[in-house]
């Protein structure tokens, strides 16, 4: 691997454990203003100094992100829907020099296995892959599922591994039971969950932990963190499970402090 490619990994993934608490914020890019990020800035600024990298699409940053922040972002490239639409139909809307210019540190889209467009999405990971390499650009695959499909292991084993064998230098998924076979399926390539719809914060940190526990090297977390009551805490408690191995418990307490 060139060390650029490690370089900007490293920038992302703790180089000693390899864990990584990502905050997501891309979710207006296909759902327009989202409860909780209708401000990006106010939602994203407290919460900042606990993530260790920023997703976020190429508007969301330019708009709303300020120049001296100086987390690593995981640039979205993919676009072209609206939750109005076939949400599989993506197509690759930022250049790589743009990302470059922006100072992205990864670059990622989505991977519609079983979707309407599955080729042309996995066409799109290709062609970020074949960017990245060339620029040493890691490139974050994400798994996603359509509205009508089981999130079970044998799925999403299959989405995962896939964009693995296309090249994906970090795999994000949806956490589920025998998570362990998602993970196995994709070799020594990281895995991180997303957090899916808001639940109860006790259920969000029990799955990051059971995702962890399975194998995930961290979580790239959105909902769950920014629409709960309390964001900074549970963004604290994420970190004191990824990073500290601390018990669901433990990251509770951490989240009910800071709520009080
Ligand atoms: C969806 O396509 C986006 O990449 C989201 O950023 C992602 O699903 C993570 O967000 P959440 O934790 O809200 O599911």
């Amino acid at each position: 691997m060139h060390w650029g490619m490690k370089n900007r990994l490293s920038r992302i993934l703790n180089p000693k454990t390899g864990h990584c608490v990502m905050l997501a914020v891309d979710h207006g890019y296909f759902q327009g203003p989202t409860t909780g990020l209708r401000n990006l800035n106010t939602a994203v600024d407290p919460l900042l100094q606990y993530a260790d990298a920023l997703m976020i699409a190429s508007g969301g940053v330019r708009g709303w992100i300020k120049p001296e922040m100086n987390k690593p972002i995981v640039l979205r490239m993919s676009g072209g829907t609206s939750i109005l639409k076939e949400l599989s139909n993506e197509i690759i809307v930022v250049d790589i020099e743009e990302a470059i210019r922006m100072n992205a540190t990864a670059i990622t889209c989505s991977v519609f296995v079983g979707g309407e467009y599955e080729k042309e999405s996995i066409a799109n990971l290709a062609k970020l892959v074949n960017w990245g390499e060339k620029y040493g650009m890691p490139v974050l695959a994400v798994t996603a599922v359509g509205r009508d499909m089981a999130r079970d292991a044998r799925f999403l084993g299959l989405a995962s591994r896939i964009c693995v064998e296309n090249g994906a230098h970090i795999i994000k998924t949806y956490y589920c039971d025998g998570f362990e076979d998602v993970v196995e399926a994709c070799g020594n390539v990281p895995v991180v969950i997303a957090g899916g719809k808001k639940q109860p914060e006790k259920d969000a940190l029990q799955m990051a932990a059971d995702a962890l526990k399975a194998g995930a090297v961290g979580v790239d977390m959105g909902r769950n963190i920014f629409q709960s009551d309390c964001p900074v805490g549970m963004i604290k408690a994420v970190r004191k499970l990824v990073h500290e191995g601390a018990s669901v418990e433990e990251a509770y307490q951490i989240y009910e402090k800071e709520k009080k």
